[in-house]
């Protein structure tokens, strides 16, 4: 086999174990975006060829190079204010909410590396709800949400943030950290991350006022994306937000969503309706 191509068989079984860890589907129309995806693991790992590196994936005891796969195929654009529109509802509604004491709690479901949750809590910082705030991120990709609890990013990420914002809530690095700027702890402080597939219920992550679920339907097929919706709206309280990204069709999913704008609606279920 040569160092660049897939046999089918190859690539199928490759994209199952891909599918039974995500629920993406990757046809075979796709096998130029895995092989170059796959190639820097190779020379990681310091093999001659694609097959060395699939009889790699296969052994037992190489489950860290099985989850970096993951990491590998899914993709993580993401970047600080992306689809801007969803800050100033997230900004509008945090400024309008009755408080009830208790902190807001934002889930950024599909975080990446976790700029979406950087920037709910630059917004949120900046209304200063009284009984504060909490971002959770979760990603099923490991590799990224390690990178995401890190709080570092490349310096060309500055993207989308203004100076006022760098000033006040990230610092440059310097010496062995230069190119790269952080969070300031203040900031960091509010959130975490995790590990999660949104196949699965979550029940642990607990109940949310507003979920960001931007830029990950795209990939499922619709029955997926149901089980998804339903799988968030289970973490979502009634009256909560729920934000997909503008690409993502959700209305089809339940007819629990009210929307309030572009890719922005408010949950209702049955129950809080007859309330
Ligand atoms: C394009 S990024 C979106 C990042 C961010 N939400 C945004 O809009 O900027 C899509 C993310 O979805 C994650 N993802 C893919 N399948 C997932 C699943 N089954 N459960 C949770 N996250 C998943 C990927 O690892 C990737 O980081």
């Amino acid at each position: 086999m040569s160092l660049d191509t897939l046999e089918r068989a190859d690539f199928v079984w490759l994209t199952a174990l891909f599918e039974a860890r995500t629920g993406i589907r990757l046809g075979f129309e796709k096998h130029t975006m895995v092989v170059g995806r796959l190639l820097p693991r190779v020379r990681a790992r310091k093999l001659e060829s694609l097959g060395e590196y699939l009889q790699l994936l296969r052994a037992p005891h190489e489950e860290a190079e099985r989850e970096l796969l993951v990491d590998q195929l899914t993709t993580h654009e993401t970047s600080f204010f992306r689809e801007p529109k969803h800050f100033e509802v997230l900004d509008a509604w945090a400024r309008s909410v009755k408080p009830s004491g208790a902190p807001l709690r934002i889930w950024s479901a599909a975080c990446s590396s976790g700029e979406e949750a950087a920037t709910i809590a630059m917004v949120l910082e900046q209304v200063a709800p009284p009984g504060g705030y909490e971002v959770v991120g979760t990603d099923v990709a490991p590799e990224v949400v390690r990178r995401a609890q890190r709080c570092v990013y490349p310096l060309e990420r500055t993207t989308g943030l203004s100076q006022a914002l760098l000033q006040r809530f990230c610092l440059r690095g310097e010496g062995e950290a230069r190119g790269t700027f952080c969070l300031k702890d203040s900031l960091a402080k509010r959130l975490s991350f995790r590990v999660g597939n949104l196949l699965e219920p979550q029940p642990a992550l607990g109940q949310f006022d507003v979920v960001f679920l931007r830029n990950v339907l795209i990939y499922f097929d619709d029955e997926r994306r149901r089980r998804i919706v339903a799988n968030v709206l289970e973490r979502l309280k009634p009256g909560g937000l729920l934000l997909p990204g503008h690409a993502e069709v959700v209305r089809d999913c339940s007819d629990a969503l009210e929307p309030l704008g572009p890719a922005a609606f408010r949950f209702v279920p049955a129950a809080s309706r007859a309330a």
